[in-house]
Order: structure tokens, then sequence, then C-alpha cells
């Protein structure tokens, strides 16, 4: 499956829901996540995503890794989207910032 990974967070575009043709996004307050069990690897949504924050589960980047694991927890516990929203107003100052993770919001 693809996997969302650290720079979705407080950027969260969601052009990624749109292309989705099994809706395996899972929408949390300040991040995405695809559902390992849902997703088909179609990879359509890979290149949708402004700050390049989605990646096939064997090519996520070094020290990722842990977002393989939370994608499949959280969308067990988040609603799915399906439908492109608003990204934050301060999205394109968070686009890029290193360690992200510390702001991820349940
Ligand atoms: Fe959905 Fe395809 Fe992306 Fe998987 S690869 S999350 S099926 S758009
Ligand atoms: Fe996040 Fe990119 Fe989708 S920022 S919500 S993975 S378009």
């Amino acid at each position: 499956p693809f996997v969302v990974t650290e720079n979705c967070i407080k950027c969260k575009h969601t052009d990624c829901v749109e292309v989705c043709p099994v809706d395996c996004f899972h929408e949390g307050p300040n991040f995405l996540v695809i559902d390992p069990d849902e997703c088909i690897d179609c990879t359509l949504c890979e290149p949708e995503c402004p700050v390049n924050a989605i990646f096939p589960e064997d090519d996520v980047p070094a020290g990722q890794e842990k977002f393989v694991e939370l994608n499949a927890e959280l969308a067990k516990a988040w609603p799915v989207l399906t439908v492109r929203k608003d990204p934050p107003a301060d999205a394109g100052e968070w686009d890029g910032k290193p360690d992200k993770l510390q702001y991820l919001e349940r």
C-alpha cells in the first residue's frame, strides 16, 4: 500500500482524496492517513500531493518508517474523507519543516 508521511502534518492539502478509487483516506485534525487494507496500489494519489508526502510502503523516506504503522493504526480510528477541503491557512509555512511528528493531533 501507499503511506502518508510526515510532511502532510499541518499541510493537509487533501488533493489526494479526490483521486482515490477506493476511498481509503482517513482524516484526523491535522493529518491524513491511508488504510493499508483498502489501498489497491493504483499510484494515483502520489503525484497529487503538493508537498510530496505520499510514498509506496517500500519507499518511505529514511527515518519515517514509523509512518507505515501509524497509517494502519489511525485509519482504524479516523473517518473517511473523499472530498477535498481547504488546507490550513498556514500550510505553506509548514511545507518541509523537520520533525513535524511532534505536532500530530489525534
Ligand atoms: Fe488510493 Fe490508489 Fe493512493 Fe492507494 S495508491 S491510497 S488506492 S489513490
Ligand atoms: Fe496530506 Fe498531501 Fe494529501 S498534504 S492531505 S497527503 S495531498
